[in-house]
């Protein structure tokens, strides 16, 4: 395993590799690996011959300055674990200064209105700074595929956005979302719950299970408002919103049509933790 801390080095890396004729797989991270990353990382390793995985915890793309410095960071950590995985990892791990140089802002991107729903609605910037930093990546990265997870769907859908957009030569994987068996989604922000919360946040999958199941016969409208209710009061969970969209234009669907495939979104306060879920519902 290499471990790479300037972008200057990783692209005389790229240019070795690409003489090389060796595939490239990418999987963009802001660390405090779990399984769900790991998930993406072992994808990569199957279709490339590397993969880089970057770990950086990119401050344009939070809107609250709270959530950034308490964001978990454990680099060293991170690094063991991907040594035990394979040789064929390389690892970026960037400081600021040398992703933004004196310019920590994001790029103003159009995504076709994507970026106005849900995340975009509650988190405002928060998809300029994510596509800044994914454009950044793969531009030095260069890779054949690229790994996202669907636990961030309406990330993964922006990500394909930006690809087509600039005409980036790239193959983006998406990978479907990994749980706890308690069927919490994987998240580098369940280590900061309380063991009441975390206790707690199983409820917001088992939710959606259930919400899934009412979609089969009622209405998006009546769907969401049983939602809401169940979180009405709740003692440790604060629903932010609840949303079923159009997997493609990623709006609020009002009729449903055979024709388009729909999912369930959601994000939730745990106290100060703020958790996002989603589930496919046809
Ligand atoms: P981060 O939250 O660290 O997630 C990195 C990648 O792992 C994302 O593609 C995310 O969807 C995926 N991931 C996280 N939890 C997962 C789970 N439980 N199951 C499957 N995949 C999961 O997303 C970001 O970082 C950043 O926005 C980033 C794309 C790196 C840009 O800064």
């Amino acid at each position: 395993m290499k471990v790479f801390k300037r972008k200057n080095a990783v692209a005389k890396e790229i240019k070795a590799l690409k003489a090389a004729n060796k595939t490239i797989g990418l999987v963009p991270t802001m660390g405090a690996l779990h399984e769900g990353h790991l998930s993406l990382v072992e994808n990569g390793l199957a279709n490339n011959d590397v993969v880089f995985i970057s770990i950086f915890v990119n401050p344009t793309q939070f809107n609250n300055k709270s959530d950034l410095t308490k964001y978990p960071r454990t680099l060293q950590k991170d690094i063991d674990l991907l040594s035990d995985a394979s040789n064929n990892i390389y690892v970026f791990a960037p400081s600021v200064e040398d992703v933004y140089d004196k310019n920590v802002n994001a790029i103003k991107f159009d995504f076709d209105g994507l970026e106005n729903e849900m995340e975009g609605e509650f988190r405002e910037g928060h998809f300029d700074g994510v596509g800044t930093i994914v454009k950044q990546l793969l531009e030095i990265v260069q890779p054949d595929n690229a790994y996202f997870g669907e636990k961030d769907f309406q990330q993964l859908q922006i990500i394909r956005k930006l690809v087509d957009k600039f005409h980036i030569p790239v193959n983006i994987v998406g990978c479907k979302i990994h749980r706890e068996p308690s069927g919490l989604a994987m998240s580098s922000r369940n280590m900061r719950l309380s063991p009441d919360h975390m206790l707690a946040a199983p409820f917001i999958y088992k939710t959606l299970l259930s919400a899934k199941k009412k979609f089969g016969t009622k209405s998006a409208n009546k769907v969401t408002e049983w939602v809401k209710k169940q979180f009405n009061g709740h003692k440790f969970l604060k629903l932010e919103y609840f949303k079923i969209a159009d997997v493609k234009t990623l709006r609020e669907v009002k009729r449903k049509s055979n024709k388009k495939k729909y999912r369930a979104f959601i994000a939730v306060y745990a106290d100060e933790v703020r958790l996002i879920d989603n589930i496919a519902l046809n």
